[in-house]
């Protein structure tokens, strides 16, 4: 399958991408620069640095010119899962498969290595010389507006707020476009920012709707596995969000019309591309990927 293999590839560059941008596990502060490692390395599907490397490559540009925007959104996205994971917001044990952050090493070395990896992600992109500058601010302000209040912290506020309480649909699709949609959305307009796509072009244009739809998508099929998902593929725990009381599709609208949701929204991304040639099928078959993956 087209978007497995393109995400294998993509996984194993980010991941040399990954480990040239995190401090050595024996640097000062070392157990922090270690939770960091903990955290980011070795785990996880890649999926945010895999949608900058096809992005990039239905635009025609080199891997190489995509390695540090991919580095900066799987290391936000780290971070975002450290501090999910906390006893103060999910209270999670397991992640990707072994303990959570805070369980290996402690709640304070936790929020540290969450903070300084938001830092980081910054400064991997703002580091790079090979992009014009105005294209290069434009890259640095996606990323920030899509963690900030009006994205993944914003959504994970929202998230907090409604536990025990029925949100309407609406107010539960911003959630999700909120906490999840906005930086797998950013992950699709680096792609494009850092292959020279200008942004308010059609093609920008048209990738930021397969970016949002996706993104949504990817949120709904998220909390579906937490139901029908088996805890030793997913890599965390099965059932936390009914445990937990969460604002979820499955809670709201049952796991059929969630299902039928997500692929509605996959659906959508795709005839986004409609514009696009065959370098975009990595694209089109990520679309499905995010709805029909298990973990
Ligand atoms: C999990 O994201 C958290 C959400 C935003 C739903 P992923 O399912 O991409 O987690 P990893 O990176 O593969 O572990
Ligand atoms: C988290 O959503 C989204 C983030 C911003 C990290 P969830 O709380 O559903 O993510 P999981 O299920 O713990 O991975
Ligand atoms: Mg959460
Ligand atoms: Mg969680
Ligand atoms: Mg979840």
């Amino acid at each position: 399958m087209l978007a497995r293999a393109f995400l294998e590839q993509s996984a194993a560059r980010a991941e040399l991408a990954l480990d040239a941008a995190l401090p050595p596990a024996t640097q000062l502060p070392d157990r922090l620069h270690q939770a960091m490692r903990y955290s980011v390395l070795g785990g996880g599907k890649r999926l945010r640095p895999t949608l900058v490397y096809a992005t990039g490559h239905a635009l025609g540009a080199g891997a190489e010119e995509l390695d540090a925007p991919a580095a900066a959104v799987e290391i936000i996205h780290a971070y975002s899962l450290i501090h999910d994971d906390l006893p103060a917001m999910d209270d999670d044990e397991l992640r990707r498969g072994k303990p959570t952050c805070h369980i290996a090493f402690g709640e304070a070395e936790a929020i540290l290595a969450g903070d300084a990896l938001q830092a980081l992600a910054f400064e991997v992109l703002a580091r790079e010389s090979r992009w014009l500058p105005a294209a290069q601010l434009a890259m640095l302000r996606l990323l920030a507006s899509a963690c900030g209040s009006l994205g993944m912290a914003g959504g994970q506020a929202i998230d907090l707020a409604a536990v025990g309480k029925q949100l309407t649909l609406v107010e539960l699709e911003r959630m999700h476009r909120y906490k999840t949609g906005a930086l797998i959305r950013a992950s699709v307009l680096l792609g494009a920012l850092a292959a020279g796509c200008a942004e308010g072009s059609e093609a920008y244009v048209a990738l930021d709707c397969y970016g949002q739809e996706i993104g949504f998508a990817f949120q709904v099929q998220d909390d579906v596995l937490d139901v029908l998902g088996d805890t030793a593929v997913i890599g965390k725990p099965q059932g936390s969000d009914s445990a937990r009381g969460k604002p979820t599709y499955p809670a709201l609208v049952g796991i059929e019309e969630s299902q039928r949701l997500a692929r509605v929204h996959m659906q959508r991304a795709v005839d986004a591309l409609s514009g696009f040639d065959a370098r975009a099928d990595v694209l089109r078959d990520l679309a499905r990927y995010v709805v029909e993956r298990e973990s």
